[in-house]
């Protein structure tokens, strides 16, 4: 067994406004306590819209509760003339340990490119944030057996211009787009056949070290009865999780299954 923490993130996506929220973490938390996981072995992370964060905070300060948060984007500007936008500094002040850079509903419906997302990583190690770096290949790509090619070179592209110290700490989520939101969940092979083939692309570009202390997570249509199947591969070192993260029992449910590993 590798020494990695499992990592049980929670991507709201655009569900649960800021009152929602409060409730949601309040009833993952208790139930998370009912369930007594073993803390030294994993890591639960709460990822809700930007506007429930500074309630999320307060709630996971305030009652000392075991759970990390963050966001689901960042700017890849410093603070200034950018409407709309939130910049890393702004994350880290709220307490963010995580930020999601890079989904793929991002860089589909949001124009992101390669480009953009490696800005972006750049902007929030330069915050102290840890990137969660979601890439990942569509069923065309699947079907015509190009998925490893692509999802190394989108990942090689994501982290152009970084190098290994930048890099401490990351997490990349393996994320088939083709399994999002789709019901239709790779199958533990899949996803252990894409962790292995980053993480040695990890090895040869940044070493060994790099590549061993790295988390690779597994997204998509992850549920409570398919985590354990999917985590057991030595290589995956836990989840990010869309649907099955919104209800708090559920997804702590979700989160006891997967530590069986
Ligand atoms: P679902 O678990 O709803 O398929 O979403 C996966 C995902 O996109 C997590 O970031």
């Amino acid at each position: 067994m590798s020494d990695r923490t499992l990592l049980l993130a929670g991507n709201w996506k655009m569900n649960h406004d800021h009152l929602e929220a409060i409730s949601s973490v309040q009833k993952l938390a208790w139930a998370l306590e009912d369930a007594k996981l073993d803390e030294s072995r994993c890591e639960v992370v709460v990822i809700p819209p930007f506007t429930d964060i500074r309630s999320v905070q307060t709630l996971i300060q305030g009652d000392k509760l075991w759970l990390g948060y963050g966001a689901q984007d960042v700017s890849q500007h410093e603070p200034g003339a950018h409407t709309g936008e939130i910049a890393a500094s702004f994350l880290s002040r709220l307490g963010c340990t995580y930020v999601v850079i890079g989904h793929s509903e991002r860089r589909a419906n949001n124009h992101e490119t390669d480009e953009i997302v490696a800005a972006k990583i750049k902007a929030a190690v330069s915050a102290d944030l840890t990137p969660i770096l979601c890439v990942g290949e569509s069923l065309d790509q699947r079907q015509e057996k190009t998925h490893v090619d692509f999802t190394l070179r989108q990942l090689e592209e994501s982290l152009a211009g970084l190098g290994a110290e930048a890099l401490d700490g990351l997490v990349i989520a393996y994320e088939p787009v083709w399994a999002i939101g789709t019901g239709e969940t790779a199958t533990a092979a899949d996803a252990a056949e894409m962790a292995s083939a980053i993480r040695a692309h990890l090895g040869e570009k940044y070493g060994p070290g790099l590549a061993e202390a790295t988390r690779i997570i597994y997204g998509g249509s992850v549920n409570t009865d398919n985590v354990a199947e999917i985590v057991a591969s030595a290589d995956v070192d836990g989840a990010l999780v869309g649907g099955a993260s919104l209800n708090g029992p559920d997804f702590a449910a979700l989160c006891k299954a997967a530590v069986a590993k």
